[in-house]
């Protein structure tokens, strides 16, 4: 088994920080997973399982072990009359799937275009934009658990899904490794294209009659015009959730803001709640564009922080405090982080 020490992990997280693993390994099959885990034994160390970082913000070195997936294959597992079985191994890079399932006719994922990350982590969040989440087309998936040395299924339903947030993130945080996922697709495509910008785009591009492809390809305009390319400039998408307000917490706020109210965006959850862009909040707070040395919030996207290249964990970290605080402060909201902090 080819384990690192002392390994960097800049080129592994998209914020492009610069922090070390005490040992640094990839598997690709539960076997080299197993041998992984043999190899660590009773070491104490704690571990991590890396996708594409994408997702991650380092504020100190990991003193443990980085086991980083790299599994592949995709393949249509099964099909009925209306659907086709799309498995991935969880080291698939998420796009290409979405780019598999375009090719292959099969629809649901391509709102979901160029999410960056493996597929391992899309049940982790339940990634979702323009009105997909993952939760929509997951089928099942297949995860080794650390404490019971095994392959366990999970169904859509055993998952847990929520907005950005899923039994992963909770009851099994370090304790299940993702190690394939299965999507329920549609051989005919259910367009969602509820989502104003996706039509405008369309529009703009020409296309009369939506196609798989042409909505993944208006998507991938969409996002490149608002969020920063991690290859260019650090970044982990989103940093902080959207908070989700009930009535009550709706109305205060609309009677304790200092600007016009009506003003305020949201939009409507399914269970009647409001979802404010947190994005609006940090703006508000008038740090949008906000840069301090290599740290940042992204011009185009307030609710992205971004490095410029020499900002530490501890920086990036700094600046989400201060901009946590500033929104508890002037709309009595406390903002949670999406990204993973280690
Ligand atoms: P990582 O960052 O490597 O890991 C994330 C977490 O999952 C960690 O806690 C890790 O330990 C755990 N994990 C990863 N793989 C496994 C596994 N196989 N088993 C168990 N645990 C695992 N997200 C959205 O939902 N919607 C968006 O629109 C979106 N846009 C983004 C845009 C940009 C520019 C960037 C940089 C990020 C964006 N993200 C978005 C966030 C991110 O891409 C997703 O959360 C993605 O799923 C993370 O995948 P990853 O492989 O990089 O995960
Ligand atoms: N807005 C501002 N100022 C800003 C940014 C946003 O006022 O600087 C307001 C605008 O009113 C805008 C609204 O916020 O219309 C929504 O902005 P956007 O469409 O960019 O979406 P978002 O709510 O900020 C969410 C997800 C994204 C996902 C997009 C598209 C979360 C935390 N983020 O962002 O996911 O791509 O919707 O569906 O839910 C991610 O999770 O990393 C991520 C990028």
């Amino acid at each position: 088994m080819n384990t690192q020490k002392n390994f960097s992990l800049r080129p592994f997280n998209t914020f492009s920080i610069e922090a070390k693993a005490k040992y640094f390994a990839r598997f690709d099959s539960v076997e080299t997973l197993e041998s992984l885990l043999e190899q660590r034994g009773r070491d104490p160390l704690p571990w991590l399982i890396l996708g594409g970082g994408s997702n991650i913000l380092f504020t100190r070195d990991f003193e443990g072990w980085v086991f980083h997936n790299s599994i592949r294959g995709i393949q249509v597992v099964h099909e009925d009359e209306r659907h086709g079985y799309l498995k991935a191994g969880a080291g698939e890079r998420w796009h290409e799937l979405v780019l598999h399932a375009i090719h292959k006719n099969l629809g649901g994922i391509e709102n979901l275009s160029l999410i960056p990350g493996l597929v391992g982590a899309s049940p982790i969040q339940n990634i979702g934009a323009y009105g997909v989440e993952v939760k929509d087309v997951i089928h099942s998936l297949e995860a080794y658990s650390i404490a019971e040395k095994r392959v366990v299924t999970f169904t859509n339903n055993d998952c847990e899904f929520g907005y950005r947030d899923s039994i992963f993130k909770k009851r099994y945080k370090a304790e299940m490794v993702i190690l394939n996922v299965t999507y329920r697709l549609d051989k005919t495509p259910r367009f969602r294209l509820s989502y104003g910008a996706i039509r405008d785009e369309l529009e703009k591009m020409q296309v009369l009659q939506p196609t798989l492809k042409a909505v993944s390809d208006a998507i991938i305009r969409i996002r490149s015009s608002k969020l920063p390319d991690p290859a260019v400039l650090g970044n982990a998408g989103s940093f902080f959730k959207n908070p989700v307000l009930d009535e009550n917490q709706f109305q205060r706020l609309q009677s304790h803001h200092p600007v016009d109210a009506g003003k305020i965006p949201f939009y409507k959850t399914e269970e009647g709640h409001y979802k404010i862009p947190a994005g609006w909040l940090i703006e508000q707070c008038g740090w949008k564009g906000y840069r301090k040395d290599d740290t940042g919030c992204y011009e185009k996207q307030a609710l992205v922080l971004v490095n410029y290249g020499g900002a530490s964990g501890k920086d990036i970290w700094e600046l989400s405090e201060a901009i946590q605080k500033s929104v508890l402060q002037k709309f009595d909201i406390t903002l949670e982080r999406e990204v993973n902090i280690i």
